[in-house]
């Protein structure tokens, strides 16, 4: 093997495993993993009449599809822009995209002290003067995210839940051995987010970017198929019908724009098929897809459920016909 294809082999070798490490960085309540291969079909027949995209997420999270996209179809991807109504989050992928060596030193030193704990109730008493810290900070994007990355690997199921004054009050979680600080994925997660942009504000706000070659992925907080059934307190505004109107509105400029939008929410139909999405999206596709709820509060309510994805890639097509 001469000297250049030994540098060639090398840098695809660093490449695919740079390649692995990009996935989300945090756990977060209705997480997409599930979905993945639905969404990825859509995505598939977009690319079939397009060689690069704009894609756009506008309720991220987690970005479990966002990280799908960069990592399987990243060189497809021209512009890629997301945005989360939550602040912290948001502040946490521009730290990732902007200050990844100072996050890991800054988490780090929180893992190791974490650490040095070995009883549970010590543990927990660290964790809470951490989350009083994390809701008393502000102005520090740095050491803010650290903590947020440390409350969530060490809170209860990972969830993302506010009070009313806005301040983050999940309680402690058990785990024996959690990963605080995962520098692989912080650092190519940072490489890959050099082509994204931030935002943090609503959903709405992103109706000037649609354009033809656009693909809009759209989660947002669930509509609860029952009053007590499903968590969607992320944001103390929270997100109600006239918001899930609102994002209908939405969809119908996206559309109206010859952009693509792939969204999931709750199958809330009735044994009928009629429910409060089927007559709000008439018109549009309506798949429903078994996906697996990660996040219940109850262990007993884990298991398969239904969930819709509502597109417009048939509603377009037809549109396009002569
Ligand atoms: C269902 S989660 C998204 C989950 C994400 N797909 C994942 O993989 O983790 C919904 C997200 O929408 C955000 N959100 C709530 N209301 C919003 C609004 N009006 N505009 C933009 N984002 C909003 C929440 O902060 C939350 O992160």
């Amino acid at each position: 093997m001469g000297a250049n294809a030994y540098f060639c082999s090398m840098t695809t070798a660093a490449s695919k495993e740079s390649a692995a490490g990009i996935k989300p960085f945090l756990k977060w309540a209705g997480g997409k993993t599930q979905l993945l291969p639905a969404i990825e079909t859509k995505v598939q027949q977009l690319l079939r009449s397009k060689e690069t995209i704009q894609f756009v997420e506008p309720f991220v999270g987690s970005g479990a599809v966002l990280f799908f996209m960069l990592r399987k179809y990243g060189r497809h991807i021209r512009q890629a822009t997301i945005n989360d109504v939550n602040p912290v989050l948001a502040d946490c992928y521009r730290t990732i995209r902007y200050n990844p060596q100072e996050l890991i030193k800054e988490l780090s030193a929180l893992e190791k002290d974490y650490f040095t704990y070995t009883s549970e109730d010590d543990r927990k008493a660290f964790f809470l003067e951490k989350r009083t810290a994390f809701n008393a900070l502000a102005g520090d994007a740095v050491q803010k995210s650290a903590l947020l990355l440390f409350l969530n690997k060490t809170c209860f199921n990972g969830l993302y839940r506010v009070n009313a004054k806005g301040n983050f009050n999940v309680p402690f979680g058990r785990y024996a051995n959690p990963t605080i600080c995962n520098a692989p994925v912080i650092l190519a997660n940072s490489e890959a987010l050099q082509k994204v942009e931030i935002l943090n504000t609503d959903f709405s706000e992103m109706e000037a970017l649609i354009a033809p070659d656009t693909f809009f992925y759209l989660d947002p907080p669930y509509k609860p198929i029952s009053a007590t059934s499903s968590f969607n307190a992320y944001a103390k505004e929270g997100f109600g019908d006239a918001d899930q109107e609102r994002l209908k509105a939405f969809c119908d400029k996206v559309n109206a724009g010859g952009a693509y939008f792939v969204q999931s929410n709750s199958d809330n139909s009735d044994s009928e098929g009629n429910g409060f999405f089927q007559e709000l999206y008439k018109g549009y596709n309506i798949e429903q897809v078994k996906a697996k709820r990660a996040i219940n509060a109850k262990g007993s309510g884990r298991g398969a459920v239904f969930e819709l994805l509502i597109s417009n890639d048939d509603v377009l097509h037809v549109n396009s016909k002569p």
